[in-house]
């Protein structure tokens, strides 16, 4: 997608493609002989585990759906017609449940893999926009997936999140109206929300590609942060990188597998086996884990605007990353100070996580709050101050150096 082409046309009908849709030369330079970084870490496989995700979700949902039922009378039965007498119906579905929880373990690692190494800096940030835009949409096809199969938490995770927009002043009722299509979550509603849970995830594949597209343009960041200088800084991404990522792929399938045949329920929640009842409301209404830092962010306010404009807010933060941080070093590695802020970012999401599947009260609450004020505070604060106040340690002069061992990195 960048420098010269080294493709060669070997044959009589690539010759004769070449000079017509030079669609195998853009495979090749893409992913074959693509100059890829010599030192990337297994925190880069990440990028190739995420696209495999995307696809699996594609074909395990396009096969549900012939089968799926996007109508309040039949959708709950629709999904154990599919569990019990569609054959290899169940693992279907346990592919396609486990596997949105396998997406976002992966793209959460791929989120902080690039938030250590500064991979969201010029001349990446483009790249990094996009991700981010991916990310909305994930957790925008997540959430209306959930309420496909109309068991209580669909309904009432539904009727929690759409209720928000109501909290939007003067329109926000309209809002809420227009979007159930009634005056509730409805048959309407989970027509829509089936609709656009079908549609999402193309729009995340043509993303994607913007996001290699505007990966391919400046070349990988890699582990030191420094920009690739020489043809010896980097190897072609075929067999080396295809090799590397066809192990960690097979590793990540291991777990992946662990979860579909042994514990296809233990991400889920019990009350989605009861059909959808809007006249009895959970004791405890909780979203999926991908989402909990969210929703404690949002129940750590007390007023209902507040916490959505901060909710929303803590995903847009994102956008604007390449600008509060300031410094001019990528890589954690030579920031000794950002690492340790880096670490406090990880717990406290964490935190945020654990608090959003406890009841909002009491020291929760309290907790809650501290999470929610360090998250901004990390963002707004700590990075632009960093950028200015701290001491990088000695960047080495080529990313060949440190691997070569001429001049090591630490
Ligand atoms: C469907 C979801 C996604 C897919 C399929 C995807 C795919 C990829 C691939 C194949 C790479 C190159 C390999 C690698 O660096 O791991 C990459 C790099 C990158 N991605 Fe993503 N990505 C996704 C989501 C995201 C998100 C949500 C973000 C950030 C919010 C993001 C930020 C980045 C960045 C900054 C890089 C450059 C890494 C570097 O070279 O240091 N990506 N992505």
């Amino acid at each position: 997608m960048s420098g010269e082409s080294t493709y060669n046309p070997s044959n009589g009908f690539t010759k004769w493609m070449d000079s017509r849709l030079p669609i195998l030369r853009l495979a090749h330079d893409s992913f074959v002989d693509y100059p890829t970084p010599k030192n990337l870490n297994y925190w880069w496989t990440f990028g190739g585990i995420l696209t495999f995700c995307l696809v699996t979700q594609i074909i395990t949902g396009i096969i549900l759906a012939m089968h799926y039922t996007p109508h309040v009378d039949f959708a709950f039965n629709s999904v154990e017609h599919i569990m019990r007498n569609v054959n290899y119906g169940w693992l279907i579905r346990y592919i396609h449940a486990n596997g949105a929880s396998m997406f976002f373990l992966a793209v959460y690692i791929h989120i902080f893999r690039g938030l250590y190494y500064g991979s969201y800096k010029a001349p990446r940030e483009v790249l990094w926009i996009l991700g981010v835009i991916i990310y909305l949409l994930m957790m925008a096809a997540a959430f209306m997936g959930y309420v496909l199969p109309w068991g209580q938490m669909s309904l009432w995770g539904a009727t929690v999140i759409t209720n928000l927009f109501g909290a939007i002043p003067v329109v926000g009722e309209s809002v809420a109206i227009w979007l159930w299509g009634g005056y509730s979550i409805d048959n309407p509603t989970l027509n829509r929300f089936f609709s656009l849970h079908y549609l999402i995830p193309f729009l995340i594949l043509g993303v994607v590609i913007l996001h290699i597209w505007a990966l391919h343009v400046p070349g990988n960041n890699n582990p030191v942060g420094i920009s690739v200088k020489s043809k010896q800084d980097t190897v072609p991404f075929h067999p080396y990188y295809t090799v590397k990522d066809g192990f960690a792929l097979t590793v990540f399938l291991i777990l992946f597998a662990y979860f579909i045949f042994f514990a296809p329920n233990v991400l889920g929640h019990a009350d989605n086996y009861i059909q959808a009842n809007p006249l009895v409301t959970p004791a405890h209404i909780v979203p999926e884990w991908y989402l909990l830092p969210f929703y404690a962010i949002l129940r750590a306010v007390p007023d209902k605007l507040g916490g959505v404009a901060l909710m929303f807010g803590a995903i847009f933060i994102l956008f604007l990353l390449p600008w509060l941080d300031t410094s001019k070093v990528r890589s954690a590695r030579y920031r000794p100070l950002f690492r340790q802020f880096y670490a406090l970012l990880v717990l406290d999401c964490l935190l945020l996580g654990y608090l959003g599947a406890q009841p909002a009260e009491g020291i929760y609450i309290v907790l809650a709050r501290i999470g929610t004020i360090y998250y901004f505070a990390h963002f707004l604060v700590v990075l632009p101050v960093l950028g200015i106040v701290e001491k990088p340690k000695a960047v080495p002069e080529s990313i060949s150096a440190p691997v070569l061992g001429a001049q090591p990195a630490e």
